[in-house]
């Protein structure tokens, strides 16, 4: 009986090639059919790493159309050619509220989170805008499934503080890229925040047969 359990545990059989692909944050080596989408994506980024700042976009598109690899190959690019601009991504489904958000692009930038107690949020987004405008960089920030911020009603206040950072600190060049896997969701922002956040939508249509194969 343990041998076989041990065997099951142990046994080198397998019907698969890589089974870490799937995991779920697997980044596959070969990332096709998606050319368009990145390169909008990089025209989004270009004016950033030119003393601009990044082009403000909503990538939609069902789930499993390849967004946040889009996101993490991007991001990795630019991060790896460029101190110019900073790419902090942001799961919205496990950080959504304002200060686990702003934790999350501290973490990034200073490599290390900020002290759970005693800190406020003012505290951590001055020391974020601050440090950029230091080193004259530009941040741009991925909320990735930012839907739950709206579940949540925070949208609006964590798009306010990353697009009008510039209003507190002079210089500041931040954008925001919004993605949303549920195509009909219809997003919904106050009136302050809609006047600066116009995107240009970046649409992943799903794969056809042909690509999937
Ligand atoms: N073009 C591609 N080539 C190779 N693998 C891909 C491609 N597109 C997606 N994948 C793989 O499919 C899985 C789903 O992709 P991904 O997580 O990027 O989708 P998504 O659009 O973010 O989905 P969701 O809306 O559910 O978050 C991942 O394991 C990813 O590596
Ligand atoms: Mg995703």
């Amino acid at each position: 009986m343990s041998g076989h359990v041990e065997d099951i545990l142990m046994g080198e059989e397998t019907l698969f090639k890589n089974i870490a692909a799937f995991n779920p944050d697997y980044i596959p080596e070969n990332y096709l059919h998606r050319e368009s989408q990145m390169e909008a994506l990089a025209l989004c980024l270009r004016p950033a790493l030119k003393g601009g700042k990044p082009v403000n976009s909503v990538v939609m598109g069902s789930p499993a159309t390849g967004k946040t690899t889009a996101i993490h190959k991007i991001f990795e690019m630019v991060e790896g050619r460029s101190e110019k601009l900073v790419c902090a991504y942001v799961n919205c489904q496990l950080y959504n509220t304002r200060f686990n958000i702003f934790s999350q692009i501290y973490q990034h930038i200073f490599g290390h989170i900020p002290p759970e107690t005693g800190v406020p949020f003012s505290r951590i987004y001055g020391e974020i805008m601050k440090k950029l405008a230091q080193e004259g960089k530009a941040l741009v920030v991925a909320l990735d499934d930012i839907n739950h911020l709206f579940y949540s009603k925070n949208a609006n206040q964590i798009l306010y503080d990353i697009l009008r950072a510039h209003e507190v600190f002079p210089g500041a060049r931040t954008g925001v890229f919004a993605i949303i896997s549920d195509i009909e969701f219809r997003y919904m922002l106050d009136k302050n925040v809609s006047s600066v956040f116009i995107p240009q939508e970046i649409v992943f249509d799903p794969y056809t047969f042909q690509e999937i194969k």
